[in-house]
């Protein structure tokens, strides 16, 4: 799949993109984005605390230093995380020296809320980031109430000027919270993308609607509902699926590139980087209207961090 989407800043994304959220082995990281590159995806989504952003950039360096593709053919994400939405010079400048890159393509704002950094783990050998939780233990005393996600989007336009990132945009922003972001008097760039969790058990219609009249590109990450995913498992998915003689998997992007955004599935296994990349289909109306209501049948699911309290405070 070779299809671009241009941004409101004018440059074009590519639509399909490898994820890389949770591709915990490091010489796999590597080697599956490696791998997806020789594929053909140009676009690869990662962030500053999925901690795998030198294994990102050696991926992309092995296929660089190859004569694969070169660095302007390539759509490179990352995303700063709350701990550093004080400083997100430095954290930019920490994700390019991690990457290997002298600039991103995309930064964003990884969720709307500014968080402390008092705990830190000395044990971590990674700990260039400080997490301040974990998501099973929401701890509201971590927001950081004195800085807001719309500061650290000021700051934003200043990478954007100084180059160190191509667009900007952000990352699990509700209808809400951008509307806070447009008021500030000192906002003037547009999201160029809102980043958030979209499949076909939580269609998000309502907030993509909104950024499409925004003019802001929505980016749907676990497109396949994430890992140990009931969307790979539906009944009337995978009756589709054999129909098609595709994988579910392959009617879920299908399905998310109709609908016309950009799509993030990650995989860590390279013959699933290639089928969810190769074969995608053009589902008939009547497919893509029951994949659009799946909803209605099975009830609405959210798998990434629904409850996560402190992202949950600026709603
Ligand atoms: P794995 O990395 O073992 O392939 P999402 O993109 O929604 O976050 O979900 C990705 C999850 O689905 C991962 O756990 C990934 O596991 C799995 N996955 C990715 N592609 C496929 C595929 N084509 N068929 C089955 N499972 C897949």
């Amino acid at each position: 799949n070779d299809k671009y989407i241009t941004l409101n800043d004018g440059r074009k994304i590519p639509q399909l993109a490898l994820g890389t959220w949770n591709n915990v082995d490091s010489e796999n990281t590597v080697n599956s984005v490696y791998e997806a590159i020789k594929i053909g995806y140009r676009h690869i989504d990662t962030a500053a605390i999925y901690k795998n952003e030198e294994e990102v950039g050696r991926g992309i360096k092995k296929a660089i230093d190859e004569g694969i593709v070169k660095r302007e053919d390539l759509f490179v994400t990352t995303k700063l995380w709350g701990t550093q939405q004080r400083m997100s010079q430095q954290a930019i400048k920490q994700s390019l020296a991690r990457l290997g890159l002298d600039y991103v393509d995309l930064y964003l704002i990884h969720w709307p809320v500014a968080l402390k950094s008092r705990t830190i783990d000395p044990s971590d050998p990674k700990n260039y980031l400080t997490i301040p939780m974990k998501p099973d233990e929401p701890d509201v005393r971590d927001i950081d109430i004195n800085w807001t996600f719309v500061d650290t989007y000021l700051t934003l336009q200043h990478l954007q000027r100084e180059g160190l990132t191509k667009s900007i945009g952000v990352s699990n922003f509700s209808i809400n919270n951008l509307k806070n972001l447009f008021k500030h008097p000192l906002f003037k760039v547009k999201p160029a993308v809102n980043q958030v969790e979209v499949h076909p058990l939580f269609p998000q219609d309502e907030l993509i609607e909104f950024c499409k009249s925004e003019g802001i590109v929505i980016e749907a990450y676990s497109p396949l509902g994430a890992s140990d995913s009931p969307i790979l498992k539906n009944e009337t998915l995978i009756e589709i699926a054999k129909k098609l003689n595709i994988d579910v998997a392959q009617v879920c992007i299908s399905w998310a590139l109709q609908r016309g955004y950009v799509v993030l599935p990650k995989s860590s296994k390279v013959d699933r980087i290639r089928r969810n990349f190769e074969n995608l289909v053009e589902l008939s109306d009547e497919d893509f209207k029951v994949v659009s209501d799946l909803k209605e049948k099975y009830g609405e699911k959210r798998f990434v961090e629904p409850d996560f309290t402190p992202f949950k405070v600026f709603e």
